[in-house]
């Protein structure tokens, strides 16, 4: 597999002993989104929270954005720490890359949990719109995509000058540019991951926000719809950030999953 090949060695943070949980952020984030999940379930489960190539502190290679690249990447460090199985836990594109990880190395996932993300590919717009931006980040950097993802990630009720605006801002702004453009190109090759959720046969659960503008309810329904006997938390006040707005909410909802496997 070439993915595997090419795989970088991740920076991540590790807390906790016991059942292995990954948590994949999305994007354009790091693994901090994470950090109230790391804090309140590493008591309980083996926490692990990468930063995906690209992001955060981990290397920022010119190309290899792939899904399927960032999932390899995972399994590597997975490798790295001795573990064969986890759950993985993906947000939004990190959903994207634990649907890949399902297609690819499904021995090495126990369990899923997706938070607000989705199982369609793009549409054929939404392509050209990320090629565009993939493009305009590639000539002027990453503040125009996290000025605009600003007005759009949050519920209304997030006041956007607050603190959780800006910390979540800045994690915007520090992303490489190389990462954030090979991301969105990596984004709209995706393919369409309904057949792939149809078919699985291992737990599942869907969280989504209420008031997620990005992935909205008729696709978090859908998701949770094609997964056999998936549970489907929905976090009121929760946009399309859930474990940064609603943290206890999206904390209980993941610690319930994991105390049933
Ligand atoms: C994410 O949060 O990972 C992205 O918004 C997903 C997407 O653009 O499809």
């Amino acid at each position: 597999m070439p993915e595997r090949q090419t795989a970088i060695h991740l920076h991540y943070a590790e807390a906790g002993h016991g059942l292995p949980v990954v948590l994949v952020h999305g994007f354009p984030f790091d693994h901090t989104i994470w950090d109230a999940q790391m804090i309140a379930l590493g008591g309980s489960f083996r926490m692990i929270a990468p930063d995906l190539r690209g992001f955060g502190e981990s290397a920022a290679p010119e190309d290899g954005y792939t899904m399927e690249h960032f999932a390899a990447d995972i399994v590597t460090l997975l490798d790295r720490l001795g573990i064969d199985r986890a759950v993985w836990v993906g947000h939004s594109m990190g959903g994207y890359i634990t649907m890949a990880a399902l297609r690819r190395w499904p021995q090495r996932v126990r369990a899923v949990a997706f938070v607000a993300t989705h199982a369609r590919p793009d549409t054929p717009e939404k392509k050209l719109q990320r090629e565009t931006s993939a493009d305009n980040v590639t000539r002027s950097g990453v503040s125009d995509i996290a000025f605009t993802m600003m007005s759009t990630i949050f519920a209304p009720a997030v006041d956007r000058q607050g603190p959780l605006a800006q910390r979540i801002y800045d994690i915007m702004i520090q992303a490489s540019p190389a990462g954030v453009a090979g991301a969105l190109r990596g984004m709209a090759a995706r393919p369409d991951s309904r057949e792939t959720l149809r078919g699985l046969k291992i737990p599942a659960l869907v969280i989504s926000g209420a008031e997620d503008e990005l992935i909205g309810a008729e696709l978090a329904d859908e998701l949770a719809g094609l997964i056999p006997g998936a549970r489907h938390v929905v976090i009121p006040g929760a946009g399309h950030m859930p474990m940064v707005e609603q943290p206890d909410a999206t904390t209980d909802a993941l610690r319930e999953f994991l105390e049933s496997l």
